[in-house]
């Protein structure tokens, strides 16, 4: 009885499965007609006819999941040959291959399966793979053919993604030709195992997206590719096959991977809750993902307001193009490598995509030393890097330039490029020079009024003897001035220097004291700012232009050479700048004239350099507050050069707004938020800035403007001129002989900008910068702050620029606080 009832429960399971198997199988000789369908063991996938959405009269073999209310459509046949009818039949012939036949019974689509089958069955797995194996064989890897060998668009879990060596398969990804039609469209994405294997998207045979090689635990071009709760992944590579696959952590999710019709790598999650496919990732993220946008030894930052550099040791190509954001020619070496002589050595370069792997030679059982002494053999060898970065083990080789390299920065990895042994060295220079500047702002101030303290201290106690000796061995520090002090004057030297002081000498006399030329006894020209013994102000504005400029250099600003302190004198040495100040030539009749279009536009660049150094590159940020014609001074090349640092501001780190309850600055050039709320930061430098350009322009001061027309001042006048697109009537008659139009047009455009009421609406140096060399379009200005001439009583006289000798207007209002 027991027997009995064991046997019917054999029967009955047998029965079951055979009833489950025979759904989702097909036998020899069997068929599938239009309207019947064949389904995976656990319901999973279903296979069959269909007509993509939207296309009602082609008609296509293929499969598609099951559970899903939006029918999904993960392989099919005969992509390239629809039917036209409801006629079709898929027959699995006795030999083991699979036919699709049309209503004549010609072949349309056949699996080409080359092993003959014996007494062979097709079978629908819940994978999604259709596969064709002999019925006896009951080994669960081995089939004759699978569909998964030929995908279309879509990259399902436990497929292999890549190459089969020993079966000469590549599988790779073909776009559909739009989302209702199958057919194989321009984009192809496939490993390539050309040098170390890679995975690069194409349109047509144009590579436009590179994944990068597999670098041990992601693709290096996929930062992207996480660990994560949904699907592990993996990558394989030995002499029979080359793959990537992933695996889903637990059956319920529902996720695959397309090339979409547009060329791009998506994941998606079906959302049950939503009814939904969600997309969890894009391979491709942003324009620095387009492949070689920034030519050979280009890197892509997608943080920096243009996108494309050159490598470090590596300089533009053609700086003409790269102005016009034309990136793809690339960086050319600074300096040849000299592979023969064995000079040559590496710099390690951090956070980055690899480049392009194509041409590259790789030996996983090297370390990188030998890696390292491998490519310096090498004379095509460009760079090197490991090839596992988990145990930064392997040898990865580049026989070619570097091409398709972005920055990622943690995401990124090591590579070392190969570099000439000068350039090695620059690079420890630029370091060095960093560190000068930033090292001696934040301590040397301190340092600095010590030093001189101590200087006057020795000089009360020895008399003036010794004067000649101190100048000397300042003089001897300052041309090797690295180490953080300003070298020091003897009061005896200067007055010598400036025929003590003499009239004949006096270049000028600002708002805290007189101005002086003077010459030192090696015939050094210097100017001389003494600082009137009495005021407190003066005092300040010694101390604060000595703090604020004393590292800073840049060949846009004003080089200070030391100072002077002696008994109750304050006096400040700078180099002479003979062509003295932009104020001297763009107001001066006569002067201007020598300054036509190109020297214009240079000295505009110019102080956008200068100014962008000081917000910028200087890291303690400084603020000018009191940018005008008559502080930018012209060195003997009319290159501009920004001075006056006596109401410069610096701040720290991220600080970029401060306020002051001493307002001082030149009326005129003051933003509207600093001159009536006393709020200062870099966008009030760039709103003088706007002022300087529309001046330089249009030689005409902004202050004291006159128009017979409107009572608008110089921005007024140009904002309207720009609103009626009659902006180039703004230009000094001067320059119209010479100036190139689309030049002249943005520079306007620019200074408007700069001019904008709204500090937020200003654009920052840096961007101001780009803006002047680029091409890039520029945004519509509002409307510009401080428009219409307003006379303010409070205006002083107060001016304490070096080079400016006639009118000075330096604003100070003070606001008080009640008590
Ligand atoms: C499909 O199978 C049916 C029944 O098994 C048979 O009558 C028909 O001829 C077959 N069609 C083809 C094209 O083999
Ligand atoms: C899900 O996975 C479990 C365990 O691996 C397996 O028993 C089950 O059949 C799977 N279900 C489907 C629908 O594949
Ligand atoms: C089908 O057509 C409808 C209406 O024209 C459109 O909204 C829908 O997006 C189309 N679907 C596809 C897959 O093209
Ligand atoms: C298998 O059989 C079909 C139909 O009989 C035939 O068209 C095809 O050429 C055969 N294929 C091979 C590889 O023998
Ligand atoms: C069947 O396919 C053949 C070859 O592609 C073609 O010549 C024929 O017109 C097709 N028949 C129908 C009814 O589509
Ligand atoms: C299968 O088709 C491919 C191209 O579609 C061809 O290169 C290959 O030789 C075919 N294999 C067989 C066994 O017919
Ligand atoms: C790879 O490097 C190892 C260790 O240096 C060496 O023994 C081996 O021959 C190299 N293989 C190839 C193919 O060069
Ligand atoms: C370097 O490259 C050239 C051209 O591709 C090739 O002819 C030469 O053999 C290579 N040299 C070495 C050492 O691989």
């Amino acid at each position: 009885m027991a027997a009995f009832s064991f046997f019917l429960f054999i029967t009955a399971i047998s029965t079951l499965l055979s009833t489950s198997t025979s759904i989702s199988t097909l036998t020899a000789n069997q068929n599938i007609t239009d309207g019947e369908t064949i389904i995976s063991d656990h319901e999973a996938f279903k296979m069959g006819f269909f007509s993509p959405t939207n296309s009602s009269t082609n008609r296509y073999f293929g499969i598609w999941y099951n559970r899903i209310s939006v029918t999904t459509v993960v392989w099919v046949a005969n992509r390239e040959t629809p039917l036209t009818d409801n006629s079709g039949v898929l027959v699995l012939n006795n030999n083991g291959t699979l036919t699709l036949l049309n209503r004549t019974k010609h072949v349309i689509w056949s699996s080409n399966s080359s092993e003959s089958g014996n007494n062979p069955v097709a079978q629908l797995l819940d994978t999604g793979n259709l596969i064709i194996k002999n019925a006896g064989d009951t080994n669960p890897d081995s089939y004759v053919w699978q569909s998964f060998d030929y995908p279309g668009d879509t990259f399902l879990p436990s497929m292999k993604f890549g190459i089969d060596f020993v079966r000469g398969i590549n599988k790779y990804l073909t776009a559909w030709k739009a989302d209702n039609d199958p057919s194989p469209g321009e984009y192809t994405n496939r490993f390539d195992s050309d040098g170390y294997p890679q995975i690069l998207l194409r349109r047509g045979s144009e590579v436009v997206f590179n994944s990068g090689p597999w670098n041990g635990l992601r693709f290096s071009g996929m930062p992207n590719l996480r660990p994560n709760d949904i699907y592990t992944f993996g990558f394989e590579f030995n002499e029979r096959e080359l793959y990537y696959r992933y695996e889903l952590v637990n059956n319920f999710t529902v996720t695959r991977m397309i090339l979409s019709p547009g060329g791009v790598i998506q994941r998606f999650i079906w959302i049950e809750r939503t009814q939904e496919w969600n997309l969890y990732l894009s391979a491709q993220m942003d324009n620095c993902d387009r492949y070689g946008l920034c030519g050979p030894y280009g890197v892509c930052n997608i943080n920096e307001n243009q996108a494309c550099g050159c490598m470090r040791g590596f300089d533009e190509k053609f700086p003409e193009e790269w102005r016009r954001a034309d990136w793809t020619n690339g960086c050319v070496r600074k300096a040849e490598l000299d592979c023969a002589g064995g000079s040559d050595g590496f710099v390690k370069m951090t956070g980055l995509k690899l480049p392009d792997t194509r041409k590259t030679r790789f030996n996983a059982s090297m370390n990188l030393e030998e890696c390292e002494r491998d490519c310096l053999r090498d004379c095509n060898c460009t760079a090197y890097a490991s090839i596992d970065i988990r145990t930064a083990s392997g040898c990865l080789i580049w026989l070619d330039d570097l091409i398709d390299v972005r920055v990622y920065g943690e995401n990124g990895q090591d590579v070392y490029v190969k570099m000439a042994a000068s350039e090695l060295h620059s690079k420890a220079k630029a370091k060095m020079k960093v560190r000068i500047i930033v090292i001696p702002v934040l301590v040397g101030v301190a340092v600095l009024l010590g030093l001189c303290l101590f200087a006057l201290y020795r000089r009360r106690q020895k008399k003036k003897g010794v004067t000649n000796l101190v100048r000397a061995t300042n003089f001897a520090k300052e041309n090797e001035r690295e180490e953080g002090e300003l070298p020091l004057f003897a009061f005896n030297t200067i007055a010598i220097a400036t025929k003590n002081f003499s009239d004949e000498c006096k270049l000028g006399e600002g708002g805290y004291g007189p101005v002086y030329k003077g010459m030192l006894v090696e015939g050094k020209e210097i100017a001389v700012k003494r600082h009137s013994r009495k005021s407190k102000q003066g005092l300040d504005e010694f101390q604060n232009e000595v703090q604020c400029i004393a590292k800073l250099q840049h060949r846009n600003l004003v080089r200070l050479l030391g100072c002077c302190i002696e008994e109750d004198e304050r006096m400040l040495i700078y180099e002479y700048m003979p062509n003295k100040s932009l104020n001297s030539f763009i107001f001066d009749e006569r002067k201007r004239k020598s300054l036509d279009w190109s020297k214009r536009y240079n000295i505009i660049i110019g102080i956008a350099r200068g100014l962008l150094y000081l917000h910028q590159d200087s890291r303690l940020r400084i603020i000018h507050r009191d940018l005008k014609a008559s502080n930018i001074l012209l060195d003997k090349d009319m290159n501009p050069r920004i001075s006056d640092f006596g109401l410069a501001r610096s701040m720290e780190g991220s600080k970029t707004e401060a306020n002051t309850r001493r307002v001082m600055g030149t009326y005129g050039y003051m933003a509207p938020e600093y001159t009536i709320d006393g709020i200062y930061s870099t966008k009030s430098d760039v709103f003088s800035f706007g002022v300087l350009v529309l001046e330089i322009i249009s030689g005409k001061k902004n202050r004291g403007f006159r128009h017979a027309n409107h009572d608008l001042n110089l921005l007024g006048h140009a904002w309207r001129l720009y609103r009626n697109a009659k902006q180039l009537d703004l230009i000094d008659e001067n320059i119209k002989s010479s100036y190139v139009q689309s030049q002249v047009n943005r520079a306007i455009h620019i200074g408007l900008l700069c001019v904008q009421k709204y500090p937020e609406d200003r654009p920052d140096m840096p961007l101001v910068v780009v803006m002047l060399g680029s091409q890039i379009p520029l945004p519509e200005p509002n409307q510009p702050g401080f428009y219409t001439e307003r006379r303010r009583p409070q205006e002083a006289d107060t001016s304490s620029s070096i080079h400016e000798w006639s009118s000075s207007n330096r604003l100070s209002v003070t606001y008080l606080e009640p008590r």
